[in-house]
């Protein structure tokens, strides 16, 4: 499966493991990786002595993504892994402009993942190598826009402007059907987390990746009450999927009585959380949790992933074929 995904990045399959904030390390993404996909480590809000310990293992060439408003304010974690042979950065959620000269500097792809149209301005402005149109099916914080229009509505733009930039889609991609559906809408290639958050490399506490087995994507619901347990807090519009636990039954939509609460309601969620428990703990993954059912070896998701995703590619052209010659 040949995009200009794979060709820029000199990958065999169109798929980046999405870059999930502690629980894609250097095991996942050098797994990806070695398997024909793409491995990023997720350095999320940035812990220096953590991405030292993760980079160290990434056996295979990967890339490292950052949420992009916490980045500034440690800009020496982006030293860090420029430092190290990496293949891609990924700024997600803020400006990319700030970090962008130096990126493009060390001669390392950029990589932004976008939410809006107006996101998507800001990436081509700070000339990003590759853009991820990031539905709001996806794991990980987000907006609300679908990637089913998203995707296409930036490849538009993208196309017109020139074949640059490479695109993306993200968002509810745990299939080969996904995979080729974001073939279809104008993508090179898709971004995936929740699905490698339930593998056996990702750093996530086996309870929790049961918890996500089990659950149908209808458990996934958009919160913010899970960021006042968490921290830190986020800016702006960007909420995050969870699987429901005890404590969103019980307090979202109610975050002035979760705030009258919070002296211990965080500590209990936190501790939960270092514990893996998912009872009151939440499982962060996207819709995408319907269409997981097991938690096997990256390579063998790859694998799956690609196979579905050519079949259901073939199945498409042969009805194509049939609507053209309906006595053939
Ligand atoms: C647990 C988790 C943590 C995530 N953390 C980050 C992050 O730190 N930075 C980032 O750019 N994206 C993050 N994402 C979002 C992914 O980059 C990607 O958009 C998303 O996983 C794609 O949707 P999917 O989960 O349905 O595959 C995270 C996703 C998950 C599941």
């Amino acid at each position: 499966m040949r995009t200009r995904l794979t060709q820029a990045f000199g990958i065999e399959h169109p798929i980046i493991l999405a870059p999930a904030a502690g629980a894609a390390g250097g095991a996942l993404a050098s797994a990806v990786t070695r398997a024909g996909g793409f491995g990023m480590i997720g350095g999320g809000y940035g812990d220096a002595e953590w991405l030292a310990g993760e980079l160290a293992p990434a056996d295979a060439p990967v890339g490292a993504g950052f949420i992009t408003w916490s980045l500034e304010k440690a800009p020496h974690l982006l030293d860090q892994a420029l430092a190290a042979p990496r293949r891609a950065i990924m700024p997600s959620f803020g400006d990319p402009a700030p970090v962008a000269a130096q990126i493009h500097d060390a001669k390392v792809p950029l990589i932004c993942q976008i939410q809006t149209l107006d996101h998507a301005r800001a990436a081509i402005d700070a000339d990003a190598d590759v853009i991820v149109a990031q539905g709001g099916d996806a794991g990980g914080h987000g907006d609300l826009r679908g990637t089913m229009s998203l995707a296409p509505e930036i490849a538009d733009p993208l196309t017109a402007r020139g074949p640059a930039t490479i695109l993306c889609a993200a968002g509810g991609i745990a299939d080969g059907r996904g995979l080729a559906a974001a073939l279809m809408l104008g993508a090179d290639g898709a971004v995936v987390g929740s699905r490698f958050w339930v593998s056996a490399e990702a750093r996530v506490p086996k309870p929790m990746q049961a918890a996500a087995i089990n659950a149908a994507g209808d458990d996934a619901l958009r919160t913010r009450v899970v960021e006042r347990a968490r921290e830190p807090a986020w800016p702006g519009r960007f909420t995050i999927p969870v699987l429901r636990s005890s404590f969103t039954d019980r307090w979202h939509g109610d975050q002035a009585g979760l705030d009258a609460a919070l002296a211990t309601e965080r500590p209990r969620w936190q501790a939960a959380a270092a514990a893996g428990d998912p009872s009151v703990a939440n499982p962060i993954v996207g819709e995408a949790a319907g269409l997981i059912h097991d938690a096997p070896h990256a390579a063998d998701i790859l694998s799956d992933m690609i196979a579905g995703a050519e079949a259901a590619l073939a199945r498409a052209a042969r009805k194509e074929k049939c609507r053209c010659s309906p006595r053939s």
